[in-house]
């Protein structure tokens, strides 16, 4: 199977998974990237049994809202039952490194509000150390340089995602060479260096279901 192929088999294992759950108020939170908009995509069949869904960025809404599904401010919303989303990589405890589209932030946010992370992946994201995957850290622009320095300290080869703007008007920092061997402490010790915004360690609050494309069919974690 091709890698888009394994991204579809786990979109549609994630609408299996959430259906029986859908009633008419449910607002369900959507992650950013291809393997969530292969979800948006499928999600559309479902459209008239749910109330809508929350975005984790302009791109999603924008898809979303293409294929009719109203989008809610969060704000606005009570609970998310599920939020559902890709990830650049996941490792056995269910803790990611996201962030590779830039969406790390709103993606955390409305990760923090779900009730259910429902992560949905083909194989290649499954590792057993996170960091071969550049860890994104989105910067306020005016402490990039400082920023930078500062993960160059913890052991990071700090490089600046230049051109790329997030949703919220900041900058977007890749660390190279920076294997994680306690994410739970590594995405404290980065959420302490001033001029943070967030990092793309999903370990604190990580997923509670993985659905992971495999050539073999879709894995469930826990099964
Ligand atoms: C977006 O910022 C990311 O966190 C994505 O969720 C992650 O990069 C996975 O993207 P793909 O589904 O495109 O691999």
């Amino acid at each position: 199977m091709t890698q888009d192929e394994l991204k579809a088999a786990v979109a549609a294992a994630a609408i299996d998974e959430i259906r029986p759950h859908l009633h008419r108020d449910t607002v369900l939170g959507i992650g950013t990237g291809s393997t969530a908009n292969l979800f948006i995509d499928q999600l559309a069949r479902l459209r008239d049994d749910f109330a809508g869904a929350v975005a984790s960025s302009e791109a999603s809404a924008e898809r979303l809202k293409g294929h009719g599904i109203e989008v809610f401010e969060l704000n606005s919303t009570g609970s998310v039952p599920f939020y559902i989303d890709g990830a650049d990589e996941v490792n056995a405890h269910l803790h990611m490194i996201k962030g590779g589209g830039a969406a790390l932030t709103r993606e955390k946010i409305v990760a923090a509000c779900a009730e259910r992370f429902i992560c949905i992946a083909d194989a290649s994201k499954r590792v057993a150390t996170l960091g071969a995957f550049p860890l994104p850290v989105e910067v306020i622009p005016m402490a990039r340089s400082y920023v930078a320095r500062e993960l160059v300290k913890l052991g990071a080869d700090p490089v600046y995602r230049e051109g790329v703007v997030t949703d919220n008007g900041n900058q977007i920092i890749d660390c190279y060479d920076f294997m994680i061997e306690d994410p739970v402490a590594m995405e404290a010790r980065l959420n302490a260096i001033v001029g943070v915004v967030t990092n793309g360690l999903f370990a604190a609050r990580g997923a509670d279901v993985l659905l992971l494309g495999t050539e073999t069919g879709v894995e469930r974690l826990p099964p």
